[in-house]
């Protein structure tokens, strides 16, 4: 049996025996104490066996005044008013002698009490007795009559002032019980009847279970609740974007890498080497190891001489491009490092088949060198989408772009052109927000330029549109959170995480 089972049986048995010659237990309170039981564990007891008919009950509430600390002292010394006149000899005093028999905190109230009561004259020089003498320590008295009689206040005769005097100076304080008194009910018995929780083994082989009581299904207790796990808001509104692209036709990039070159994140696209966001002030440059192990060659050359010297109708940038510079390694700073490897590795393909067009999207983790404030962390996560084919348009990218975003529940979109050293033209997104009223930046796109994909090798009529975006942007948005460290990080409150709702993306504006 479980200790706290154990524990309202033995005062459910204290109970019930003591009806079987008692008409009645007046305060359940004052019963337990005599058996030496938990005044807990009888109320418990005497609830369960309530509910079973075994007895009757009433609760009363009882509300008793206790002696404080303080106002015991003076129950046993006398109020320190009465210390204080008793102090006086006939002749007075002075005050500073007067003090001396006294610590600071009770003369003060002494003195001010004394003054009160009209007992003592505090002069310049003395202080002197103004009546002969106190017949009663009437504080005394009153805490000595509350200290014998624990009665119900209802029955103390104290008049209300005497007791709001008291309680102000605290000496008195309201003591609140609640207490039952107790009688036999109508299935009252002196035991209470076993029953049986659960059909055992035993019980089928001796054939005990035939005069068994068991215990009654309850029907409406509630289950224990399950432990489970959740997903956190970003995936969950990753994978909603993450079905919004596979149902237009895109593929998933392999994003597995963290660690990047600083080739594949900037070289690659025709980002020049002395480009601001390549300083260590924006990017994260790894100690160990520091250098990628290799390249392709002949790329490495190709896209060396387009930032030097340019070609394919470009003048390039016209600067010593630093092979050091882009052997480093970095924590890729965008996921259109992840870009530039595929469509790298589609250009090597279209060397030997024909080349096919492709739908392409990742979603992942970026790092960036920034100061960390409520809006932006050190880390976050990126979504982009690119489409590469024969003859495509800025047409087509604001016509894709309307397609994804109006699936993201903002089909009113506005475009300025913006800058990027790998897209030409390139347009920052925007998108009118309807719990806003306005509308706010949501992403940035544009069509990579021939100096990016000419020297990997692509068909030189194959233009690539893509588009990119943070994943934390939407997640803050949709789930109303407007710190980014209550979504990530290490002060996200897991319960909230548990909370949240599904995401729905999209169906509000439908
Ligand atoms: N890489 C850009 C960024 O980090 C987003 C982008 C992707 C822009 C593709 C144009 C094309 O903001």
């Amino acid at each position: 049996m479980a200790d706290s089972d154990h524990k309202r049986a033995t005062a459910e048995d204290a109970v019930l025996r003591y009806l079987e010659n008692h008409h009645e237990i007046t305060d359940s309170l004052l019963f337990a104490a005599e058996v030496k039981l938990n005044p807990d564990d009888i109320a418990n007891a005497i609830k369960s066996l309530h509910g079973h008919g075994y007895v009757d009950k009433q609760e009363i509430t009882k509300e008793t005044w206790l002696l404080t600390e303080e106002g015991k002292t003076y129950a046993v010394r006398g109020s320190p008013e009465m210390q204080l006149f008793l102090s006086i000899p006939p002749e007075g005093i002075t005050i500073d002698e007067l003090q001396k028999k006294f610590d600071e905190s009770s003369f003060k109230i002494a003195r001010a009490q004394a003054a009160k009561n009209k007992w003592v004259d505090f002069g310049k020089q003395l202080v002197t007795r103004r009546i002969q003498h106190v017949d009663n320590d009437k504080v005394q008295t009153l805490l000595l009559r509350i200290q014998d009689r624990k009665e119900n206040v209802s029955t103390l005769d104290i008049s209300q002032e005497d007791i709001k005097s008291l309680t102000k100076r605290k000496l008195i304080s309201l003591q609140v019980k609640k207490l039952f008194s107790v009688r036999r009910g109508p299935n009252y018995a002196p035991e209470r009847k076993k029953v049986a929780t659960d059909l055992t083994r035993d019980m089928l082989q001796s054939s005990d279970w035939k005069n068994m009581e068991f215990k009654e299904f309850n029907l409406n207790a509630k289950g224990a609740p399950t432990e489970h796990g959740c997903l956190h808001p970003l995936l969950k509104v990753r994978k909603q974007l993450k079905d919004i692209f596979l149902q237009m036709g895109f593929a998933e990039m392999p994003t597995n890498n963290y660690v990047e070159s600083s080739f594949w994140n900037f070289d690659a696209l025709f980002q020049p080497q002395q480009h601001p966001a390549r300083d260590s002030h924006d990017t994260f440059f790894l100690k160990v190891p520091s250098t990628t192990k290799e390249l392709p060659e002949d790329y490495v050359e190709r896209v060396k001489r387009i930032h030097e010297s340019g070609g394919h109708q470009s003048r390039g940038y016209g600067y010593d491009w630093k092979r050091e510079e882009a052997d480093k390694s970095l924590l890729r700073t965008h996921t259109t490092a992840v870009s530039s490897r595929m469509l790298y590795s589609l250009a090597q393909d279209s060397a030997q088949k024909p080349f096919a067009p492709k739908k392409y999207f990742s979603i992942d983790r970026v790092f960036r060198n920034e100061a960390v404030d409520r809006t932006h962390l050190a880390e976050f996560h990126q979504i982009e989408g690119l489409i590469c084919d024969r003859g495509l348009t800025l047409g087509d990218l604001i016509g894709v772009l309307e397609d994804f975003f109006s699936r993201l529940g903002m089909s009113d979109l506005k475009f300025k052109p913006a800058y990027n050293p790998y897209t030409e033209p390139s347009m920052e997104i925007f998108g009118y927000h309807k719990g806003f009223g306005k509308y706010v930046e949501i992403g940035n796109s544009g069509m990579f330029r021939p100096e990016m994909l000419l020297p990997m090798g692509l068909p030189e009529d194959v233009s690539v549109i893509a588009w990119g975006l943070s994943l934390e942007r939407p997640t803050m948005i949709l789930y109303g959170i407007d710190n980014i460290r209550d979504l990530f990080g290490h002060k996200v409150d897991l319960g909230l995480m548990k909370k949240n709702p599904i995401c729905r993306i999209g169906l509000e504006s439908d």
